[in-house]
């Protein structure tokens, strides 16, 4: 039907095609795959610091040292001088008594200007958008994507921060139960105290969860720019 020649780039043409599509599905699902690989990792810090101690029993807020957070991109780690607003008064000695060889550190980079070299814990590829502010302005809260880090005397990192991570959360419609006024059997009193006296009723049984759909977008471009 056709000449030799012409078979021959109808071939090439369709294992190419094939193969492409092969291997363009395969990185779909490796971009979709749950992976928790990377789940965990918790890696040494050059100094000791602790969230478990500073955020949880001393109860310092997360903006007291990430100061970014609320207000762009990255919630930034902070730089020296933060932690020198107590240390460098107080504490010269740990709670036993004792002086303290990670606090003596501390104040030898201090002294010294040489900043700290923080191993990064959380870290999406560069060809992703994420930003902190939007996020947090919206409600969503350090825990739900960090996990309890008031409990964590290292650092560890909880979620993939992979795409099926992100989508999961943004795929998910948010409660509507809080603005309608109904209440919920999972929902706490902290849910619904803002709401009028006697506004709140209890969901009859199998009545249906009201759901609204979140901001939160699924487009490729609004993390893929
Ligand atoms: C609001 C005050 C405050 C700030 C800010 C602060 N710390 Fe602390 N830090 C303390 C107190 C209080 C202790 C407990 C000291 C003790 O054991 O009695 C402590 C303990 C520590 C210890 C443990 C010392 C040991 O040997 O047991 C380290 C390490 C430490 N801080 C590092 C830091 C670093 C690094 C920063 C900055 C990122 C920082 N701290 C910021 C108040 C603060
Ligand atoms: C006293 C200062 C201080 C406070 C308060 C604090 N942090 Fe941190 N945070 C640090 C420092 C210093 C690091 C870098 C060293 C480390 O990973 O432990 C850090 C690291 C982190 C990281 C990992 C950063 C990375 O590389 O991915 C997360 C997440 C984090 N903090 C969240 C929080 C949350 C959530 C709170 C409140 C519950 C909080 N922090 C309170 C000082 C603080
Ligand atoms: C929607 C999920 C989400 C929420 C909510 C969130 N984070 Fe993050 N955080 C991330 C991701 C993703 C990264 C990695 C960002 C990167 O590599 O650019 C990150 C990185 C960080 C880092 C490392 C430094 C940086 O900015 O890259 C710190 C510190 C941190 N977050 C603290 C916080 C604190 C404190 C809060 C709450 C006030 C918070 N995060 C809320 C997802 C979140
Ligand atoms: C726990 C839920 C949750 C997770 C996890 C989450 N997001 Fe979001 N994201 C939201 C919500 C809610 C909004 C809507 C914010 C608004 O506009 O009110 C949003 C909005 C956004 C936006 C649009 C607003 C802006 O900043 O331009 C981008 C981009 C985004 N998310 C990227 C990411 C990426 C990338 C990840 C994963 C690394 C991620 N998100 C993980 C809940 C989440
Ligand atoms: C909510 C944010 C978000 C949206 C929407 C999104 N992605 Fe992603 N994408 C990510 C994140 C996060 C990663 C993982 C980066 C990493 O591994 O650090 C990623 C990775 C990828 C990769 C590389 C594979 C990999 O795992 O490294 C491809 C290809 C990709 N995305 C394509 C798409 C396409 C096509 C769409 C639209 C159908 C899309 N993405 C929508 C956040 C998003």
């Amino acid at each position: 039907m056709f000449t030799k020649r012409f078979e021959r780039r109808i071939y090439i043409a369709v294992t190419v095609a094939l193969s492409s599509g092969l291997l363009g599905f395969s990185f779909f699902l490796y971009a979709m795959w749950p992976a928790n690989i990377v789940t965990g990792y918790e890696p040494d810090q050059p100094i000791n610091f602790s969230h478990k101690l500073h955020a949880g029993e001393m109860k310092i807020s997360c903006v007291y040292c990430h100061s970014n957070v609320e207000k762009g991109a990255h919630a930034t780690i902070p730089p020296i001088s933060t932690c020198m607003n107590c240390h460098s008064q107080v504490h010269p000695n740990n709670r036993s008594g004792q002086p303290s060889e990670e606090i003596n550190l501390l104040k030898k980079h201090w002294e010294e200007k040489t900043p700290i070299q923080w191993e990064k814990v959380n870290d999406v590829a560069d060809f992703v958008y994420f930003n902190h502010s939007r996020h947090i302005s919206s409600g969503v809260t350090c825990n739900e994507c960090h996990g309890p880090i008031e409990t964590m005397t290292v650092v560890r990192r909880q979620n993939s921060l992979k795409m099926g991570w992100c989508l999961d959360c943004h795929n998910t419609p948010k409660k509507q139960e809080v603005v309608t006024g109904h209440k919920s059997e999972n929902m706490t009193s902290k849910d619904t105290e803002h709401l009028p006296k006697g506004h709140v009723a209890t969901l009859p049984e199998g009545h249906p969860i009201v759901t609204k759909s979140t901001r939160a977008p699924i487009n490729c471009s609004a993390c893929h720019r």
